[in-house]
């Protein structure tokens, strides 16, 4: 059994007041503080050298936050070259530095090293688009991932609509790696926490369903539950 991780995205949070924001979802019963890093782009992915068009937040502001948590920062990296991110992201203080496949084809191997001599932990995330076969040598590999994180919504936004066409990536990975930790991120709350759970996903990103609710905690302890229980 591998345990549940519930992780409010912070990209839903009021980002004037991170700090207070992120201590609110910790008292809410959040186990990650999941941190979406985006490189923006003005244009469609083949014109341009950056990976979605949306421009977030960069390592100071991980830096600052964590001066004022201790909690695992869970850190998505959206970004075309994620090796000129992992020094300032190990220096910040990041706690799991997850890059997309797509962007790292070539350089995995060597990415993968560097994070873990950071002393962060590395994940590997992967695009609705793109097959799931495409992350099984990051797992198997002598120096492997220890997430892996299946897109449930196109990168870029909060607020989209969970793509439950997903669940046989997840349902593979689960069934391949028993004891692997599974993210799934975009369009999780009450609604869809079911099906992503009983297809085995173990870490759930979730950003508006929990910062838009009256009762944050409540959605928290229900998706831990839903996971708990599958
Ligand atoms: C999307 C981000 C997500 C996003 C999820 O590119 O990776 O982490 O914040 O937000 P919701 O839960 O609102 O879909
Ligand atoms: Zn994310």
């Amino acid at each position: 059994m591998v345990a549940a991780k519930i992780a409010p995205s912070m990209l839903s949070s009021d980002f004037s007041n991170l700090a207070s924001e992120a201590e609110r979802m910790i008292r809410c019963g959040a186990d990650w503080l999941h941190m979406d890093i985006m490189d923006y782009c003005t244009f469609i992915f083949i014109f341009c050298r950056h990976f979605v068009p949306n421009l977030t937040i960069g390592a100071p502001v991980i830096e600052s936050l964590r001066k004022h948590t201790k909690a695992y920062l869970d850190c998505h990296l959206m970004v075309t070259n994620p090796m000129d991110y992992v020094e300032p992201f190990g220096k910040a203080g990041a706690s799991g530095f997850t890059f997309h496949v797509e962007a790292s084809k070539d350089n995995w191997q060597e990415l993968v090293q560097r994070i873990k001599l950071k002393g962060m932990r590395p994940g590997v995330a992967l695009k609705p688009g793109t097959p799931i076969e495409d992350v099984y040598p990051l797992v198997d590999g002598e120096n492997p991932v220890e997430m892996v994180l299946v897109m449930t919504v196109e990168p870029g936004f909060g607020g989209q609509k969970f793509m439950p066409e997903m669940m046989e990536k997840v349902r593979a990975l689960r069934e391949k790696y028993p004891s692997l930790d599974i993210e799934v991120d975009g369009g999780l709350g009450p609604s869809t926490i079911g099906v992503a759970a009983s297809a085995g996903a173990n870490c759930i990103v979730a950003g508006s369903s929990v910062f838009g609710a009256s009762e944050p905690a409540q959605v928290i302890s229900l998706m831990r539950k839903s996971v708990e229980e599958a």
